[in-house]
């Protein structure tokens, strides 16, 4: 059964009292963020993902700065359906990196992939280089389910039947945050990458990093100075993306 959180309706949320220990928008922005001087146009459009970082340390101040700006996400009945965990010991971030290693050498020994090495030596490069950043964001998403998807579970819809009418709006939720967090780095002068290959290996780094319960891997997000030019990719026109009616 899914556990009864919030409803993603906002009507139903603005009638909720603020929780204890809730921080007002103004709060969140510590005194670190409030030094970002750039831009949103700004912050936005020059950020791109930075792969390559160096060893200098970031400050916990700065992390906090991060998550408290990416957690001002918009997100479903405002349920905040997430837990980060910073992990900046080294031995640490090298046995997540072996765990998905190790995910990865099991899908390279199964007759379904034969065939596959140079699709999963790609993955491995793209994988695990979060291991060589100072600090690594865990990004979990926690256990969400509104009124409108206890409904289609109590219809009986199959889960696929209830991720076409609904769309994960937990991981959506999720990924305002993330953008948030990675454009809050770049602003703050750091490099980050959302990174979800690593998410192979959830159980493993799950075990690792010891979650809340109920708390699933999301994403990975090393994040330091960058080492080296950034690099930015393209994107498609306008005209591709955006349609009228
Ligand atoms: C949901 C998501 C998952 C991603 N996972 C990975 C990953 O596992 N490894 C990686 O190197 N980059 C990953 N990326 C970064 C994308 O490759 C990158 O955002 C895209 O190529 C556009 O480049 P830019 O971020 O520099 O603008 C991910 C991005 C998103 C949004």
């Amino acid at each position: 059964m899914i556990p009864r959180e919030h409803a993603d309706d906002p009507r139903e949320a603005a009638g909720r009292q603020p929780s204890r220990g809730a921080t007002s928008p103004d709060a969140a922005i510590d005194a670190r963020a409030a030094l970002i001087r750039v831009s949103l146009a700004e912050a936005v459009a020059a950020r791109c993902s930075v792969r390559r970082f160096l060893p200098d340390p970031v400050p916990h101040d700065d992390v906090e700065a991060m998550v408290g700006l990416a957690v001002r996400a918009a997100n479903a009945g405002n349920a905040q359906p997430w837990h980060f965990v910073a992990v900046e010991g080294e031995d640490l971030r090298h046995e997540m990196a072996e765990a998905v290693h190790a995910a990865l050498d099991v899908m390279a020994g199964l007759p379904e992939c034969a065939g596959r090495g140079r699709a999963i030596r790609a993955i491995r490069t793209h994988a695990t280089f979060f291991a060589d950043a100072p600090v690594v964001v865990a990004v979990f998403v926690m256990p969400y389910a509104s009124q409108a998807d206890e409904l289609l579970v109590a219809r009986g819809l199959s889960t696929d039947e209830r991720d076409r009418l609904r769309q994960r709006p937990d991981l959506q939720s999720l990924g305002a945050a993330v953008q948030l967090m990675v454009t809050a780095a770049h602003a703050m002068g750091y490099g980050a990458c959302w990174m979800t290959a690593p998410v192979l290996a959830a159980p493993a780094i799950e075990e690792l990093l010891a979650p809340p319960p109920g708390a699933r891997l999301a994403a990975l997000m090393p994040i330091g100075r960058p080492a080296g030019r950034l690099r930015h990719s393209t994107r498609r026109p306008l005209d591709e993306v955006l349609s009228w009616r």
